[in-house]
């Protein structure tokens, strides 16, 4: 079932495995590191830059200390903290643990603290670990917006995610990130439908569950009927990209609450406008990445972008000079915003979708196990919402189909598997 894959916080571990790093050979798929193009951060805060980044790594630490103090390590503290339990899940999952849904996932990894992140904000987290409300306003709550267009009202534990993201040592996948998906997919040799599926209906067989699945394409409608299915879309119910049904199941399948967060991207080809961000001289205009804060602002980033592939020759274009640039807003841009922010252009592409569950909008964590042998991958997306977190979803949900199907129950939802991981070696 195909649908654009939720984007894009943090890329590392999925890519890790596909590719191989630096200078060295293609990975298993054939996937090299993108080279790497230098540029500088900032962030606005409607009339001025909040926090810029320089080319020197002390001086930018300087600045963040002269500003802020004792927050930014405090944050980082906490970042880290969340990311060492998270990093849980790999070992578990490398023993063939699997878990039936989010909130036992989540438990295993950090119990109760994890939990109690997807029902509190990260505002609230971080003021609880010493962060300042002034750290919070200028800059965890820019690279919220950066990530999920959202604000530090959202939840603590997606937005720790976002928040490692941010930390620099991401990277991307030469000839696009895209070529993870269909490099992954060629290696499974695979046999693809191209079609949309309307429907998943139960029938038993012998006290076994056999689900039909219905789909239609140019062609017309047709069915097939599988022992196991995975439904890899977001469910819900308003503006959802799928209109799948679900008939014969008793009690019904109608876990579809929540609503998401759409997302523009507009790939502007022009003269960037330098005097809206304060400086006249468009010569002068150091910056290449620009997030901004919760002021009322129509756009949440605005980037300077480089292709796929990066020659060794390559070089950014100056800032007086006609570049692309992707501006990322909540809702499509006006002819008057885009003027604002450009003094003018030979062409703008816009995509919208819907990136993100917009948190907050569903009241329990779903379930990965929707029926005996029907699996919900998407579910994890409402504890954090990410490739590499989609990533670890399927592969939980590969583990427990493999599980449920050999009867393997020691593998499903253990308690204390920190302990059980370490005899077991
Ligand atoms: C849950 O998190 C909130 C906010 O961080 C905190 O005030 C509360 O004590 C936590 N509750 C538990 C049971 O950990
Ligand atoms: C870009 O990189 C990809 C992956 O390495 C390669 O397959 C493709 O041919 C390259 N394209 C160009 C135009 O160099
Ligand atoms: C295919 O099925 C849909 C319902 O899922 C129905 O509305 C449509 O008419 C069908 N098309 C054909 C060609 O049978
Ligand atoms: C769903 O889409 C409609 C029309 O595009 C829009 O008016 C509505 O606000 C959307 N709802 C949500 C929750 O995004
Ligand atoms: C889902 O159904 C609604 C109403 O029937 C329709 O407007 C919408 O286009 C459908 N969405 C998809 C992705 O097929
Ligand atoms: C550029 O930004 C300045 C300052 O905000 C604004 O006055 C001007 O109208 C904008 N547009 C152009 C095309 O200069």
């Amino acid at each position: 079932m195909a649908r654009a894959a939720p984007l894009l916080a943090a890329l590392t571990a999925l890519l890790a495995a596909a590719a191989a790093g630096g200078d060295a050979p293609p990975g298993k798929i054939g996937l090299r590191h993108r080279r790497e193009v230098v540029g500088r951060s900032a962030i606005f805060g409607g009339e001025h830059f909040m926090l810029e980044e320089t080319d020197w790594y002390l001086l930018n630490l300087f600045r963040l200390w002269w500003h802020y103090g004792i927050s930014f390590l405090r944050l980082q503290m906490w970042v880290e903290e969340v990311m060492e339990k998270f990093m849980r899940i790999y070992k578990y999952q490398a023993h063939g643990y699997a878990f039936s849904g989010v909130e036992e996932l989540l438990y295993s990894l950090g119990e109760s603290t994890f939990v109690n992140m997807t029902q509190h904000s990260v505002a609230e987290s971080l003021l609880q670990v010493g962060v300042t409300q002034r750290f919070i306003d200028d800059v965890v709550s820019a690279v919220l917006r950066a990530s999920y267009g959202q604000s530090a009202a959202m939840p603590a534990f997606a937005g720790a995610m976002s928040l490692a993201g941010a930390q620099g040592s991401l990277w991307s996948v030469e000839g696009g990130n895209k070529l993870v998906c269909s490099g992954l997919l060629k290696l499974t040799k695979a046999n693809v439908i191209h079609a949309t599926v309307t429907s998943v209906t139960l029938h038993s067989t012998e006290g076994k569950a056999l689900y039909q699945v219905a789909y239609e394409n140019e062609v017309g409608n047709s069915s097939d009927f599988y022992d196991i299915v995975v439904i890899a879309t977001p469910l819900h119910l308003d503006n959802s990209s799928s209109n799948l049904t679900f008939a014969g199941f008793h009690p019904p399948i109608d876990d579809v609450q929540g609503s998401f967060q759409p997302t523009v991207v507009s790939l502007v080809h022009g003269y960037l406008n330098s005097s809206y961000f304060g400086f006249p001289d468009p010569k002068l205009f150091p910056f290449a990445n620009i997030l901004t804060t919760d002021f009322p602002s129509f756009f949440c980033t605005l980037d300077n972008i480089c292709p796929v592939n990066i020659s060794a020759s390559f070089r950014r274009k100056q800032p007086q000079e006609a570049a692309v640039w992707r501006v990322q807003s909540p809702k499509p841009l006006f002819r008057t915003q885009l003027k604002t922010l450009f003094r003018s252009y030979y062409s703008v592409q816009t995509a919208e979708w819907q990136a993100h569950p917009l948190y907050g909008s569903r009241p329990t964590l779903p379930r990965f196990a929707l029926h005996d042998q029907l699996f919900y991958l998407n579910a994890l997306e409402w504890a954090a919402s990410s490739v590499e977190v989609m990533a670890v979803a399927a592969k939980n949900v590969a583990l427990l189909a493999y599980n449920r199907w050999y009867q393997d129950l020691d593998k499903i939802d253990q308690k204390d598997l920190m302990h059980k991981v370490k005899t077991e070696l």
